[in-house]
């Protein structure tokens, strides 16, 4: 066994799995919960959980994509460009590229449509907690554009199997 490759390939998959597992989680579990939560305090934590996992997803998003690139050329078989037309360098280039793109879309796409509609919250709520037809409309855009960024993690999650059953490139 390459210890190294082992090393790293440990690290990546625990980053990857706290970026992948994060947007689950926030998806299924925080965002449905404070959805019940009454305007005043639903404002107020969604400030604090938007800071802090901008601020988390930036560090796993980041740590996985790196070792991920490192696991497939300096301690993987990608040493040269014609690696990338193997099955095996395809996947890892599909797996990068979407990767990429789900990150730059998750935090100037969707954070900033979250924080538009928190905005929203502010003034659409009526006094008995009834919410305005507008922001109940952004608010279900809001779910499609967060379900979206799901897809692409589900890409890069399937190139990850896809090249362990490709072998080397
Ligand atoms: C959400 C993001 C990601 C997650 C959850 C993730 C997860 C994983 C997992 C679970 C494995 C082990 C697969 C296995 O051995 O069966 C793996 C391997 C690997 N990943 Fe990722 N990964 C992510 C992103 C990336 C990216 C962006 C790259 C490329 C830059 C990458 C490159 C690799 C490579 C090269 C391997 C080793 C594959 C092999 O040779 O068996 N990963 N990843």
């Amino acid at each position: 066994m390459d210890l190294g490759q082992a090393t790293l390939q440990w690290l990546h998959i625990l980053f990857g799995t706290f970026w992948f597992g994060g947007a689950l989680f926030a998806n299924f579990v925080v965002v449905p919960v404070m959805m019940r939560l009454p305007a005043e305090p639903q404002q107020q934590f969604f400030k604090l959980f938007a800071a802090q996992s901008e601020r988390m997803m930036l560090i796993a998003a980041s740590g996985t994509i790196l070792l991920g690139f490192l696991r497939g050329t300096v301690f993987g078989s990608i040493r040269d460009l014609a690696a990338l037309s193997t099955p095996y360098g395809t996947y890892w280039l599909i797996g990068l590229v979407a990767a990429s793109l789900t990150y730059a879309y998750g935090t100037w796409f969707l954070s900033p449509r979250a924080n538009r509609v928190l905005e929203m919250a502010a003034v659409g709520v009526g006094p008995g907690g009834q919410i305005s037809p507008e922001l109940a409309a952004a608010i279900n855009r809001l779910k499609v554009v967060a379900l979206l960024e799901l897809v692409g993690f589900f890409v890069v999650f399937t190139m990850m199997i896809a090249m362990h059953f490709a072998g080397a490139a």
